[in-house]
């Protein structure tokens, strides 16, 4: 149920402040190079991936945005060799690191730099996974995941750049086009959802996982009831610890607006 099913390993490599990131999602596995200030793959990457692979098909035409290191397209790619596949993120360090993880696997794909879907005028996805950022700021800036190095311009709700994406996701999507977009307790998933049902005709929850709130942050926990009585953030807490939960909705038949 919680997070011992992750594993990752990280090997510094000498002369750089690059490193080597194994990853092991359930038995599918791949090293990625990574650095300190960009975001390193966690459990949201690990479900968005399982999501995905459940419902892309090989000719997709795919985007993986918010993509970091470029982890979630490269291993759709070693899967479905076959999908169109295009990445973008806002972040500059991200998208030099996506561009080399790419070459270094000898893996095509369109790489832009970019606010949200506003890169992407013009192109229209049979698949779009959304792994913008999407946790309450007032968190993630003290977060280990995200600290000061990750953009991460969500509200203090966590869901402003979800909200965005899913409203102008219907023009960047084929007719029978998927959004695919993570639900995380640290945002206000209500909110998200309710956007999704206005500009989605279908939107079911397709993986969900409980995990315990990091050690490093339990510093946190007077900021997060504060959030939570705001019905900000959500969480609960068990033998003194607090439980969150990381799902991943999946939205079909976009409505024309
Ligand atoms: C949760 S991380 C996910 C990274 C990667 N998909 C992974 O799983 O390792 C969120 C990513 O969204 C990017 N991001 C934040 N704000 C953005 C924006 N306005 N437009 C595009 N990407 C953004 C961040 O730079 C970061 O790389």
């Amino acid at each position: 149920m919680f997070l011992q099913n992750l594993q990752f390993l990280v090997i510094p490599l000498k002369s750089s402040k690059m490193f080597e990131h194994k990853i092991n999602f359930g038995g599918i596995k791949e090293n990625i190079l990574i650095k300190k200030n960009i975001f390193q793959p966690n459990l949201t990457t690990q479900l968005s991936y399982e999501t995905a692979i459940n419902i892309i098909k090989n000719q997709y035409e795919v985007l993986d945005l918010g993509c970091g290191s470029g982890i979630i397209g490269i291993m759709i790619m070693k899967k479905f060799p076959n999908v169109k596949m295009n990445c973008s993120d806002v972040d500059s360090n991200s998208i030099d690191l996506t561009i080399k993880n790419f070459k270094k696997k000898k893996i095509k794909a369109d790489i832009r730099k970019g606010d949200l879907l506003e890169v992407w005028i013009n192109k229209k996805f049979d698949y779009i996974i959304n792994d913008v950022s999407g946790i309450s700021s007032s968190i993630a800036k003290k977060s280990i995941w995200f600290s000061n190095n990750v953009p991460c311009d969500t509200g203090k709700d966590g869901s402003r750049l979800s909200v965005k994406i899913i409203k102008n996701s219907v023009k960047f999507l084929k007719k029978n086009g998927i959004l695919q977009i993570p639900l995380i307790s640290l945002s206000n998933i209500k909110k998200i959802i309710d956007t999704a049902n206005i500009y989605f005709s279908e939107v079911k929850i397709h993986k969900s996982k409980d995990w315990f709130l990091p050690k490093e942050m339990e510093s946190l926990k007077e900021l997060m009831y504060k959030l939570k009585k705001l019905k900000y953030i959500n969480f609960s807490e068990k033998f003194g610890k607090i439980v969150c939960n990381t799902a991943i909705a999946v939205c079909k038949g976009p409505k024309k607006k």
